[in-house]
């Protein structure tokens, strides 16, 4: 074996470790940048030797194209479902059954483990390597989703050590954790695209991407809780005893297991599970015993589709009955149109229940809600109380369907559905009180300008009495006018006038946020702020700034554009090549604003189209670029930021030197690789200070490589392009001189 080859060997080692210790066993061992670092490393060493690439290296885990469809697999073992029990006498029945088919009176012993709420899943590996996950289906066949699967951090793509069987399928359930389904939502719902109703819902729509990179960006997780087929190997005579084999080859199994033998300590496992419920990370339903011994599990064998020796204890319902006394439209910050159902109140979960949301149109339709009609409502954790289904059979003769509003309940302006989109939207903006209470609030909160003292029953009262149209507004409020308000007296009144003025000094970060602009979250705006730094750089910015088109994908629009002829047509109006999939309406709304024509781009030439050197904001998508160049081109939006400007808002614009075009690595171009005594974040942020572009991929347009330790092809690149390659001394060197 190769020096390189081993080195190979040793970072897939390294790295499915710190995998192991991050996702598996919640313990991370090295700093992100690091582990960054070593993944870099193994990326090189495996695009120089395209031949060493295997499927269980941790690069892969990400991979392949879009798939049509899912192909269907056979399970080798069935997989079964399981009986419930949602009483002691219940559990006392169980124990009963499992002693009488077992003829012992003899204390049997259990194992427990919470029930998650999320999706079964069967993966298997074989020869140590994971080869197939598929879904429970119905038992039988199940969907094969190993693309998906493979991008789940906490599954091992190899297992650990090398005691394990030839073959090994292991069973478990995936979920999302809370905390990952709320991000995901937040993200959804800032691009303006349809939310989850409830962490198992995103984990299904997530398991079931066709797409494997959309999968990868879900945060799903999963514990295994039994196992399929085992070929070549002994396992343990007990249930713990083999998911402690799994944990030791690598494979998550959840904190929680625990085996006890008398009904009592069942009962109190159940109590203490159901306690620490809302605190834990993920949903969970109920808690899942087992008869923990492999042998006795065998005798008792199985009825219809579940087990004799295992059974679900559920926690009491959090689905109750209920009517729908009226459906309402309410009008969010971005003008989107909610379907809520007003409830005859009903104790749910541990909650009075009155409102519950039926998500949009398109679910709505799908449930077919009606007025008077009797519903299931439920209420899991904290998320918002849903419908999940009506009982067609009690509705009330001649119950209407109901129909998406044409106009919009709160202002009256018509309302909108754009294509693709299940969300209708007011088209009202500021126009509407409703979106002109929740743009204000927004504005307000803590992420935004953080304005003390102005909750929202403030910001109702106040667009309500016409004191203020918009957020600019609010800093023109006297303390007259705001102690003559409900729940207010002069003290507060000037404590609110104090926090406005206060308000003022900001960042530019916030103040973009404060915007409100569609897909623009507290994330998004600060990566704006930080990398154009000046509102009016960001006011500036066109479509082409923000959308790039790479050289390759420039070349083959080019080829399309020749095949139509030299026309007269604008761009953004040219049919869209089917051919090129990447190529999106704003790609061609972008060349049209540098080009106009057809015949003037071809004028211009193939090089022309491919990428400009200006500037790209990573991360900015080509959805929210369009947004952005959008909203600043709106005249209302121009006007409500000039005013904000003369009431006095300003926040540092910290502006690296008077004049980017005299920094002195200005037009230089540098890539970075290998081993550096920093983080090479460190050092692409100096190098960018003083005006040069880091790039991250070697070509004839880089002017410097500087390779650290152990660099791989891109010195390899370099060298044969006949750059200038520096190391950390030469570098060093080379700041010193400027
Ligand atoms: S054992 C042969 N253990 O619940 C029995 N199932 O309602 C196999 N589930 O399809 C299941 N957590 O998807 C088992 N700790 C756990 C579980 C669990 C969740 C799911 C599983 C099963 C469903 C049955």
């Amino acid at each position: 074996m190769s020096e390189l080859e081993s080195r190979l060997q040793q970072l897939r080692n390294e790295i499915n470790q710190h995998n192991h210790s991050y996702y598996v066993l919640d313990e991370p061992t090295v700093p992100d940048s690091e582990y960054d670092r070593l993944m870099q490393e193994l990326r090189e060493i495996e695009a120089a030797h395209p031949e060493w690439v295997t499927a269980d290296s941790p690069s892969q885990r990400v991979g392949g194209a879009p798939l049509e469809s899912f192909d269907q697999v056979q399970h080798r073992v069935p997989m079964l479902s399981l009986d419930n029990a949602f009483s002691e006498e219940d559990m006392r029945d169980f124990e009963r059954r499992i002693k009488d088919r077992l003829k012992t009176s003899e204390a049997i012993q259990y194992a427990a483990e919470p029930k998650l709420d999320g999706l079964a899943i069967n993966i298997r590996y074989e020869k140590g390597v994971l080869v197939q996950a598929a879904t429970r289906g119905d038992g039988a066949t199940g969907e094969d989703v190993t693309q998906n699967v493979r991008t789940i951090g906490s599954i091992p793509l190899r297992l650990m050590g090398d005691d394990w069987p030839e073959v090994l399928e292991a069973r478990g359930e995936i979920f999302m954790p809370k905390a990952g389904f709320e991000k995901l939502n937040q993200r959804q719902r800032d691009l303006g695209e349809k939310t989850f109703a409830n962490p198992r819902n995103a984990a299904a729509g997530s398991l079931r991407q066709l797409d494997s990179k959309i999968a990868a960006q879900r945060p799903l997780a999963m514990f295994c809780y039994g196992l399929g087929e085992v070929i070549g190997h002994d396992m343990s005579d007990t249930h713990s005893g083999n998911m402690a084999l799994l944990k030791q080859w690598g494979l998550p199994v959840s904190p929680e297991l625990k085996t006890f033998n008398t009904q009592e300590a069942a009962a109190e496992y159940f109590e203490g599970i159901a306690q620490r419920r809302d605190g834990l990370e993920y949903d969970i339903d109920g808690v899942v015993f087992k008869v923990d011994r492999i042998q006795a599990q065998q005798q008792l064998g199985f009825v219809a589709r579940a087990p004799r020796w295992a059974i679900a204890r559920k926690f009491p319902a959090q689905e109750e009955l209920t009517t729908v006394e009226a459906i309402e439209f309410q009008v969010g910050r971005t003008g989107a149109i909610t379907p809520v159902a007003r409830l005859n109140p009903v104790f749910v979960g541990g909650v009075t229940v009155s409102n519950a949301t039926l998500h949009n149109m398109d679910e709505l339709k799908r449930k077919d809600v009606r007025e008077g009609d009797t519903v299931f409502v439920r209420r899991a954790g904290d998320v918002i109380p849903e419908v999940v289904r009506v009982l067609t059979d009690k509705r009330p003769e001649g119950a209407q369907e109901v129909e998406a509003p044409a106009v919009c309940p709160v202002c009256g302006s018509d309302t909108v559905r754009p294509e693709g989109e299940a969300v209708i939207r007011c088209t009202g903006g500021l126009y509407c009180d409703a979106q002109r209470k929740e743009a204000v609030k927004h504005f307000a909160s803590r992420k935004a300008l953080d304005i003390e003292g102005l909750g929202d029953k403030l910001v109702e009262q106040l667009v309500d009495e016409q004191l203020i149209h918009d957020p600019a507004d609010l800093f023109q409020l006297s303390v007259e006018q705001l102690a003559g308000l409900e729940r207010m007296g002069p003290k507060s009144a000037q404590n609110l006038v104090d926090a406005l003025e206060k308000s003022k000094e900001t960042t530019l970060g916030r103040f973009l946020y404060a915007l409100g602009i569609l897909g623009i979250g507290e994330t998004m705006a600060a990566t704006l702020a930080s990398e154009l730094r000046t509102l009016d750089a960001i006011k500036a910015l066109r479509l082409g700034d923000l959308v790039e088109i790479k050289a390759s994908q420039g070349k083959s629009l080019y080829d399309y554009l020749l095949t139509l002829g030299n026309q007269r047509i604008s761009l953004d109006h040219v049919p869209q090549p089917s051919s090129m999939k990447w190529c999106k309406p704003i790609h061609l709304q972008m060349l049209a604003e540098r080009f106009q024509t057809v015949e003037q781009l071809l004028d211009s030439g193939a090089e022309k189209v491919a990428n400009d050197p200006r500037i790209k904001i990573e991360g900015v998508g080509d959805i929210l670029a369009e947004k952005v160049v959008t909203f600043f081109r709106q005249s209302h939006n121009q006007e409500v930021i000039s005013k904000l400007l003369k009431a006095g808002l300003k926040w540092p614009e910290n502006l690296p030197s008077a004049d980017p075009e005299a920094l002195p690595l200005k037009g230089q171009t540098f890539v970075l690789t290998g081993t550096l005594s920093r983080p090479r974040g460190e050092f692409k942020e100096e190098l960018q200070a003083l005006g040069a572009k880091v790039a991250g991929s070697v070509s004839a347009k880089t002017h410097y490589l500087v390779a650290g330790e152990s660099a791989g092809s891109k010195l390899t690149k370099a060298q044969s392009l006949g750059l200038e390659i520096l190391d950390e001394e030469g570098l060093k060197a080379l700041l010193a001189s400027l």
